[in-house]
């Protein structure tokens, strides 16, 4: 069973990623550089939304305004250097060998309160594991709220279902074809039967913290209606070494027909990672 454990300072990295691995949820508490990419953040934030308030700027804006703001925010934040640059020093402070590191892009996700404001880019996402797309069992998520949260405004965690398989979706999620157009999936595989949430779990963590977990546990946005919209920035990281050696999270339940390598770049050169090798469901790694 997985536990949420605190960690201050940097962290030896391959002990790191092993508990990744075997499903530890890492909170890095009051990263220096992730404290500025929220300052940074903020100010992209405001001068989007053009208000004091950002986390209520949805009560300001009609509804396909403030889509539209978020779409235009979304777009400026995953091209910005500034923001890559902090995220990548936070990644280092915590001890991530950037050597050997690559990643996918920079995604400031917006929740805001109530469904009213739910479009393509804001609406919460289900219950998911990142590997049932991505099939890479190395893939380790990093998130990090820009503004104060609470349980009403945060990701969940089912950790009873680290090591317990799940009906899903993946098996008919070809990525190849979503990329086509021609698939009628969900952007997402998603569970094929009810969830029991007993073992949820909502950490509550700083701005200036950054949490750290494998892409293979189910999580999901909570249902958010605390009145105050949740900014968070996250990224996905991949080990070269572990993914060529075949190290990573179990798999347990994950049967897409692709693995994604190729959605992950090397974090310095931008070189492609290379193929990795499909982990089959049920195989131990
Ligand atoms: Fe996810």
């Amino acid at each position: 069973m997985s536990v949420l454990r605190v960690v201050s300072g940097a962290t030896e990295d391959e002990a790191r990623r092993g508990s990744v691995y075997s499903g530890d949820l890492l909170v890095f508490e009051k990263v220096p550089p992730m404290a500025e990419l929220c300052a940074y953040a903020d100010a992209l934030i405001r001068a989007a939304f053009e208000t004091d308030n950002p986390v209520r700027a949805q009560f300001e804006l009609d509804r396909d305004e403030y889509l539209s703001r978020v779409e235009t925010l979304q777009k400026r934040f995953r091209k910005d250097d500034t923001a890559k640059e902090l995220f990548l020093a936070a990644l280092g402070h915590v001890g991530v060998d950037l050597r050997r590191t690559s990643w996918d892009w920079l995604y400031l996700r917006v929740s805001p309160h109530g469904d009213e404001y739910a479009g393509r880019r804001t609406a919460k996402l289900g219950f998911h594991r990142d590997t049932w797309s991505s099939n890479v069992y190395a893939q380790t998520n990093w998130w990090a709220p820009i503004y104060p949260i609470t349980a009403g405004r945060t990701v969940a965690f089912y950790p009873a279902y680290w090591d317990e398989p799940i009906e899903n979706t993946s098996r008919g999620w070809d990525l190849e074809e979503i990329r086509a157009g021609t698939s009628s999936a969900p952007v997402v595989p998603e569970p094929a039967e009810t969830v029991d949430t007993a073992s949820e779990l909502r950490p509550v963590i700083e701005p200036g913290d950054l949490l750290c977990f494998s892409g293979a546990h189910l999580h999901a946005s909570v249902p958010n209606t605390t009145g105050v919209a949740r900014f968070s920035v996250e990224v996905r990281t991949v080990d070269a070494g572990d993914a060529a050696d075949g190290r990573g999270a179990p798999n347990v339940d994950g049967e897409a027909p692709r693995v994604a390598s190729g959605w992950f770049r090397h974090v310095e050169d931008g070189a492609t990672l290379p193929e990795i090798s499909h982990v089959r469901p049920g195989s131990a790694v």
